[in-house]
């Protein structure tokens, strides 16, 4: 029986991992390295820095601590920057309403993101008020696939990690809440990963499956 979802943020809940491809689009094409959606599909739910590391794949060349930072950063420069246009419009088709049913049948609901940009977009999007929970880039020393930031979800709502259930777009998502003996649900990009328990097209579906 399931008594949560934690939701991941980017791509699930909202369309911020457009803006996330965005921005590391450009930092690519500046520094001519080749990137496209595939290599941006492996990017999500993975923190900052690995996502740089994932894209450094594919250059020519070395860089160096500095550089690497120096890049991150101006990743996130772009990347806030594209989030000042961010209303609640951003919010993807069905999450409000989820939200809200899961809600009225005592389900909890937490965020377990690995951005540390978290709270700033749900202010922006008008959902922060909702969550009884959240865990996000800012709580962990280790991001997706590595299941703590789920844990740390759990133990906020106060639920036994195996009667929590995750929704994620990202595989490494899915491995995570799998690590973390939780239910994983696979949306999106993440719809095809091997170790999903259950794949949807839509969102509303899990009211139906959370409520057996
Ligand atoms: C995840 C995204 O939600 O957050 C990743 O899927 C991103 O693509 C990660 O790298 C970290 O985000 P931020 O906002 O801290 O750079
Ligand atoms: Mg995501």
């Amino acid at each position: 029986m399931i008594s949560a979802v934690i939701f991941d943020l980017d791509g699930v809940i909202v369309s911020t991992d457009n803006y996330h491809y965005q921005a590391w689009k450009k930092i690519a094409d500046e520094e001519n390295i080749y990137f496209d959606e595939e290599v941006n599909n492996r990017l999500r739910g993975v923190s900052r820095s690995d996502s740089l590391e994932i894209i450094l794949e594919r250059s020519e060349r070395k860089y160096t601590e500095f550089e690497k930072t120096r890049l991150t950063e101006a990743k996130n420069t772009y990347y806030i920057k594209l989030l000042e246009s961010l209303t609640a419009e951003a919010i993807l088709p069905n999450v409000k309403e989820v939200l809200i049913k899961l809600k009225a049948n005592k389900i909890k609901i937490a965020i377990g993101s690995s951005s540390k940009n978290a709270k700033l977009i749900l202010k922006q999007i008008g959902l922060i008020d909702l969550f009884d929970a959240i865990s996000d880039g800012n709580d962990i020393k280790r991001s997706k696939p590595h299941p703590e930031v789920f844990l740390i979800a759990a133990k906020r709502l106060g639920i036994e990690p195996t009667k929590c259930a995750v929704i994620e777009d990202a595989s490494a998502g899915i491995e995570a809440a799998k690590k973390a003996r939780m239910y994983a649900i696979g949306i999106g990009a993440a719809k095809n990963s091997k170790l999903c328990d259950l794949s949807v097209d839509n969102i509303a579906e899990i009211i139906e499956i959370v409520k057996k």
